[in-house]
């Protein structure tokens, strides 16, 4: 990650960086705490700018000000915090994503800020701070894999967070450490979907998956088509063999209690998803067919959430789960209509090639439920329905039980990864009944995200689980129906991998 981040003690207002990053509720007339001092220190330069109504304090405002030589930074940031009974914790990440990308619009290499919703915020010196870095390294987010030229010299390379509480560094570090690992989680995903389709097959991704275990502390094993078929993944192996690509099946690992029952991850990994026979147009209402590369979000957001966890040494036992095919049509390719038998000996009726997610996340659950976890959570690019249901800016979640679901619930709210419980009532199987088989892989026009977790469904027994669609938020695609928020650009949005390791981090502390 370029930004590097400090934490040092001191006043930001003989700070030595190219700007000095203060701020403003809306409202304020006369600045105290730190921007107040700021203020002090260049002959009221700010109440001006408030005095004459060119600076309110609205939220994400900002203005940059030559600090004319009364500091020693060459700059004063002011950056608008908003309404103060508006104010959350996902609005310092918002704040300080802002502060970052005006300091890349301005060419700043570095600059030096408080710690925005702390004092009057509200917020604890620790956690704002995390909040700030997680917003910064979020929001100067870049995919420059496939890029031959240099543009991003221009990015800020340090973001000192400046603090008079001498007592609390110690914490604020560790605050940093940790803002750093999630925002890499969630980074992570991002370019793992990014990456185009050619260079992510099923065995590559496998690699990347190895590299990560090694690199962040968990356990990768790699299952090959013959052990796929020995124990009878028949999900998997069906979608899989369209494609001169082999699946693969990810098993990670990471023991961080020794005791009690795992928590266990699932993604959904299509590393692209053509439909198969049941052939996808070039373009829909929902998105061009080159987005289909995104199809392996769910896969990579329980690789870096368990990456995540490893390296923040969380007390929990988890595994992840990652079934990984390219669904391709071909000579060798299911055809609508064939019959397959899953994991664990449920037969489909497979009557869409392209309704392919949920055939191979039901071989990974019923494989989850033999590990008889304390609770199993799937993340999946499942239904183009999940869209027309609530949106591009939140995440439907379904599930058999609602602690697990107030969970993921309170997790949304604070890392602005939000979600909604759409019902999972019994008569909704009656869709999904096939004559020839158990079930039947499409459920009819009605209801098409509830329907594809009412399958998922019938490979769970009595654990507690819950299953998130991530179709319509996998995307930043920009406009006004999409998450507008400043650490989130265009491209792969990286949820939910900061709402899984929020949920994670507080398993132990709430019920
Ligand atoms: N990967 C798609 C879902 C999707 C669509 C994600 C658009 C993001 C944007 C999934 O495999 C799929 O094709 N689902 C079908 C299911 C249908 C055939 C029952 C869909 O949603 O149209
Ligand atoms: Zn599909
Ligand atoms: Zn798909």
């Amino acid at each position: 990650m370029e930004l590097k981040i400090e934490v040092k003690v001191g006043d930001v207002a003989e700070s030595r960086d190219e700007a000095v990053v203060v701020n403003l509720f809306k409202g304020v007339k006369r600045p105290g705490g730190a921007t107040g001092a700021v203020d002090k220190a260049t002959d009221g330069a700010i109440s001006k700018l408030i005095d004459s109504g060119d600076f309110q304090g609205k939220f994400k405002e900002v203005a940059v000000l030559p600090a004319a030589g009364r500091l020693s930074a060459k700059r004063i940031m002011i950056i608008g915090l908003g309404e103060k009974e508006k104010f959350t914790i996902d609005r310092v990440r918002e704040v300080s994503g802002k502060a970052a990308l005006q300091a890349r619009e301005t060419g700043l290499k570095s600059y030096s800020t408080i710690v925005h919703g702390a004092g009057i915020g509200g917020f604890n010196l620790d956690e704002a701070t995390e909040a700030m870095v997680e917003g910064a390294l979020l929001a100067l987010y870049r995919y420059r894999r496939y890029k031959t030229d240099d543009e991003g010299k221009n990015d800020p390379r340090v973001m000192t967070i400046v603090t008079t509480e001498r007592t609390r560094v110690g914490a604020m570090q560790r605050a940093v450490e940790s803002g750093v690992i999630v925002a890499s989680a969630g980074n992570m995903v991002r370019d793992l979907v990014n990456m185009p389709g050619n260079d992510k097959p099923p065995q590559k991704l496998a690699e990347i998956a190895l590299k990560a275990a090694k690199e962040s502390g968990f356990k990768c094993k790699v299952l090959d088509e013959k052990q796929m078929m020995d124990i009878g993944m028949g999900g998997v192996m069906a979608v899989g063999k369209g494609s001169d690509e082999p699946p693969r099946f990810l098993v990670l690992e990471y023991k961080g209690a020794r005791r009690g029952k795992p928590i266990v991850l699932v993604g959904k990994g299509i590393t692209f998803d053509t439909g198969g026979i049941s052939l996808k147009p070039q373009d829909s209402p929902l998105g061009p067919i080159w987005e289909m590369r995104h199809d392996m979000a769910g896969m990579a957001t329980v690789l870096a959430t368990i990456g995540a966890a490893a390296r923040l040494k969380l007390p929990l036992d988890i595994i992840a789960l990652a079934p990984l095919a390219e669904n391709m049509p071909s000579g060798h390719a299911q055809r609508p209509g064939d019959v397959l038998k899953m994991y664990g000996g449920k037969t489909v009726e497979v009557l869409s090639t392209d309704a392919e997610g949920r055939l191979i996340l039901a071989d990974a659950l019923a494989y989850a439920e033999k590990l008889k976890p304390q609770a199993i959570v799937d993340v999946a690019t499942l239904t183009g329905t999940a869209v027309y249901a609530l949106g591009k800016r939140v995440t439907p979640v379904m599930g058999n039980d609602s602690r697990l679901i107030r969970r993921l619930e309170r997790a949304g709210v604070d890392t602005g990864e939000r979600v909604w419980e759409l019902p999972m009532f019994e008569e909704y199987v009656e869709q999904i009944k096939s004559d020839l088989a158990d079930l039947k892989n499409i459920g009819g026009r009605s209801a098409g995200c509830i329907t594809a977790g009412m399958f998922l469904r019938q490979f769970i027994g009595k654990t507690p689980w819950a299953h998130l669609d991530i179709a319509g938020t996998v995307w930043i695609h920009g406009g006004p129906e999409s998450i507008d928020k400043t650490y989130m650009p265009k491209g792969p949005s990286g949820v939910p991998a900061r709402l899984l390791i929020s949920m994670l981090r507080s398993w132990g502390r709430t019920a």
